[in-house]
C-alpha cells in the first residue's frame, strides 16, 4: 500500500486561503494531482504563468472550430473523430433530417450532447424528444435512431469499454446540482408505436452495429424497435443543462470538479452553466491558473460569452493537454477581482481524461493555429478595466 508524501510546507509570501486574498501583485497557480482532489500546492507568481513567447515540439494548447467539420447526414458512425484515446472517442456529428437506419454501439456507452437541433429519438426503450442543451446517455448495445426536424449538431462522447455514471454528491446530498427526478427516460408512447411495423406487413430495416470501430449491418423484415413493455434499471437517460443548478460560493471560486455531471472509468464530463460571480472582495472571480498534471482537458463552448476566454465562439473547443499551466486569457484576467458583469451566461461542456488524447484527422481550417498566441497581452487600451 502506497502512502503519499503528505507534508504541508509554506515558503515565502503566500495567501492562507487558496483562490482568495492573493499577495498583492501576484498570480496564483495551482499545481495539482488527481484532478483537483490530490496533493496540491498553490504558488504565487510575479507574472502570469501563461506569458510564454514561443513553443517548439508537439505539446501545445490547441483549439478547433467544429463549425467547420464536414457534415455526415444520417450516419453517426461517420461523425468526425476530433480527439481520442483507448478510453474515449470524442466526436462531432453534423447531420440533418431523419436517419433511415438504426445503429448500435457495441464499443461502449455513448453520451450525446445536442449543440443545435431538435428531434425524435427512438430506441429499444421507446421515444424521447431531444433538443439543444440535452445530454443523452445511451447504454452500450442500445439500438437507436434520431429523426431531426432540420439541421443538427451534436457532440458524441463514447466511453470506450466503459459506462457512464453520476458522481457522488458528498456533503451537499443527492438532490443538489440536479435532482435525479429531472432525468427523463424513453416512453412507449404513440410516437413509438407509430414507427412500428404493422402486423402482417414487411418492411426492411437495417441495424448498423459498431464493434471495434468496424461496422456490421443486420437486416430485419420489420422494425426491431417493437417492445410492448420493459422494466429494469438500465435505460437511456436525458438531462437538459437548464436543469443543472450549479454549486457556488460567494466567497470562493470552486474548482471545475464541482461541476462534474457524469463519470466514466477514465474521464469525467463537467458542465459549466450560468451563475453569479463571487462577491467577496478578495475572492478570485476567474479560474485560477492551474497545472492539472494528471489530466488532458477539453472544453466545448455551447452558448454565451466565455468569460475566461478571449476570441472563442460557440461551436469551438479548446484542448489543453497536461504538461503546462493554463488559465484566463488577458482580457478576462484584467477582471480577476472586479468583473464587469454580475454573472456568467456561458454554457460549456468539459471532458477531462486520465490518458493522453490524440487529435483525429480533421480537415484544414478546423484547427486554429494562432490559439497558442492567444495569451499575449492585448495592445494598450483593449483590456477590460478592473
Ligand atoms: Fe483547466
Amino acid at each position: 500500500m502506497k502512502r503519499r508524501i503528505a507534508l504541508p510546507r509554506s515558503e515565502g509570501v503566500t495567501s492562507r486561503q487558496a483562490h482568495a486574498d492573493l499577495p498583492p501583485g501576484t498570480y496564483e497557480r495551482e499545481l495539482g494531482r488527481g484532478g483537483f482532489f490530490g496533493p496540491a500546492t498553490h504558488m504565487y507568481h510575479r507574472r502570469p504563468p501563461t506569458g510564454w513567447r514561443t513553443w517548439e515540439g508537439p505539446l501545445r494548447p490547441r483549439a478547433f472550430d467544429l463549425n467547420r467539420i464536414a457534415p455526415a447526414p444520417g450516419d453517426p458512425w461517420a461523425a468526425s473523430t476530433v480527439l481520442h484515446n483507448a478510453h474515449v472517442q470524442y466526436r462531432f456529428w453534423r447531420t440533418s433530417g431523419a436517419m433511415d437506419t438504426l445503429v448500435r454501439n457495441a464499443d461502449g456507452d455513448d453520451l450525446l450532447f445536442v449543440h443545435e437541433g431538435r428531434g425524435d429519438f427512438f430506441c429499444d426503450y421507446g421515444h424521447l424528444v431531444i433538443e439543444a442543451g440535452d445530454y443523452l446517455v445511451i447504454p452500450r448495445g442500445t439500438m437507436w435512431r434520431v429523426a431531426f426536424d432540420g439541421p443538427a449538431e451534436l457532440l458524441m462522447i463514447e466511453a470506450t469499454g466503459g459506462a457512464y455514471g453520476l458522481p457522488e454528491r458528498g456533503l451537499v446530498g443527492a438532490h443538489a446540482i440536479f435532482d435525479p427526478a429531472v432525468l427523463d427516460t424513453p416512453r412507449l408512447d404513440d410516437a413509438f408505436r407509430a414507427q412500428q411495423t404493422p402486423d402482417g406487413q414487411e418492411e426492411t430495416w437495417r441495424v448498423r452495429i459498431k464493434r471495434g470501430g468496424e461496422i456490421s449491418t443486420v437486416t430485419y423484415p420489420y422494425n426491431p424497435l417493437d417492445a410492448v413493455g420493459w422494466h429494469g434499471d438500465l435505460m437511456p437517460v436525458r438531462l437538459n443543462v437548464r436543469d443543472i443548478r450549479p454549486l457556488m460560493s460567494h466567497r470562493y471560486h470552486l474548482p471545475p470538479s464541482a461541476h462534474t455531471t457524469f463519470l466514466a472509468e477514465r474521464f469525467v464530463v463537467c458542465t459549466f452553466v450560468p451563475r453569479p460571480f463571487e462577491t467577496d472582495p478578495g475572492a478570485l472571480k476567474v479560474p485560477f491558473f492551474h497545472s492539472n498534471d494528471d489530466f488532458d482537458e477539453v472544453i466545448f463552448y455551447h452558448r454565451g460569452d466565455f468569460f475566461s476566454r478571449d476570441n472563442i465562439a460557440c461551436g469551438m473547443i479548446t484542448f489543453h493537454p497536461c504538461g503546462f499551466p493554463h488559465g484566463p486569457h488577458p482580457k478576462a484576467l484584467a477582471g480577476m477581482l472586479n468583473p464587469k458583469r454580475a454573472a456568467t451566461d456561458e454554457i460549456a461542456v468539459m471532458v477531462d481524461t486520465r490518458d493522453p488524447l490524440t487529435p483525429g484527422p480533421v480537415p484544414d481550417g478546423v484547427e486554429i493555429h494562432t490559439y497558442i498566441d492567444s495569451w499575449r497581452p492585448p495592445p494598450a487600451g483593449e483590456g477590460e478595466a478592473g
